[in-house]
């Protein structure tokens, strides 16, 4: 599986039973902990590989550095947060490159195996399955708010954390049962990927949006305008794929677009099996999860919320 259409990660059969899944992520700083940033890179980076379903085995470093600008003990501080969430999840650091930049990127590229049978793309939606998606929403916009120096050092916590977290905890809780298709929520926000689940498979979605797991405070930004441009162009792409009902608000409609850092897996399953699921991921301390709407047919490759 590689471009043709296009997944969370590439995967390879190499015998029968084992496939590798390969990915890579990296991009700028998104909170000022140099710490910190390295271990959110790590757990976004990893994600991918949970969101097909595999385990990641190994990884390596990718960096590009201020070498003039900035103190190396930075640095090594991004790197040891990497490590350490490497280490969180069973994963071994086996390498990695690094060069001379005007500005600061760090990410990993990462390897895990899966079984050819296992694999989770993004299609395979049946209909009469629930979407199950296992953290809350609006980092994007939070990250503007602390970008732009206006989010309190609570909530600068809390987000932080919250990227920070593996979805080993979710994918383990995956594994137990027969999952139809999964994905993360990254860049171009719940919609965007929902979109990219539905495309040529003849089927629609519908989203409850009081279910939907939301951090508070992002749309107490949003109402102050801190929306970043990526959730403008997300809603761009796919406002004509979207209806929305009148109860749902234009902060609430703001935050289904934007864009996610290390976001949530957003995993589809018999609609039978839903809350079970939803259950046993709360037992594992997945506090946030939430069947958040269903797969129908009837209505095109459509999604509507109410
Ligand atoms: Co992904
Ligand atoms: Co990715
Ligand atoms: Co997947």
């Amino acid at each position: 599986m590689g471009l043709d259409r296009a997944d969370d990660a590439g995967v390879y059969r190499v015998t029968d039973d084992i496939a590798i899944i390969q990915t890579v992520d990296f991009f700028t700083p998104i909170v000022d902990d140099p710490y910190w940033f390295g271990q959110i890179a790590a757990a976004n980076a990893l994600s991918d590989v949970y969101a097909m379903g595999g385990v990641p085995k190994t990884a390596m470093n990718l960096v590009a550095f201020p070498l003039k600008e900035m103190e190396i003990a930075v640095l090594r501080q991004i790197i040891q947060g990497g490590l350490d969430k490497l280490r969180e999840a069973g994963v071994a650091l086996i390498g990695g490159h690094s060069v001379e930049d005007s500005e600061l990127k760090y990410g990993l590229s990462v390897t895990g195996f899966i079984h050819p049978d296992r694999v989770l793309t993004k299609g395979g939606l049946q209909d009469g399955d629930r979407l199950i998606l296992t953290k809350p929403l609006g980092t994007g916009i939070i990250n503007t708010a602390i970008k732009g120096g206006l989010a309190s050092e609570e909530i600068i916590d809390t987000v932080t954390r919250l990227m920070a977290t593996l979805n080993r905890e979710a994918a383990d809780v995956m594994s137990l049962y027969q999952v139809h298709a999964c994905t993360d929520i990254t860049g171009f926000g719940l919609i965007g990927h929902l979109a990219e689940m539905i495309v040529d498979a003849g089927i629609g979605i519908r989203l409850k949006s009081e279910r939907i797991p939301i951090i508070p405070e992002a749309l107490a930004y949003a109402r102050i305008g801190l929306v970043p441009a990526g959730a403008y162009n997300n809603r761009e792409f796919r406002e004509s794929i979207t209806e929305f009902g009148p109860s749902v608000d234009r902060l609430t409609q703001d935050v289904l677009f934007d864009p996610q850092t290390s976001g949530g897996l957003l995993i589809c399953v018999d609609g039978e099996k839903s809350d079970e699921l939803v259950h046993d991921l709360k037992q594992k301390g997945v506090e946030k999860a939430a069947v958040i709407g269903e797969v129908i047919s009837g209505i095109g490759e459509k999604i509507l919320v109410d």
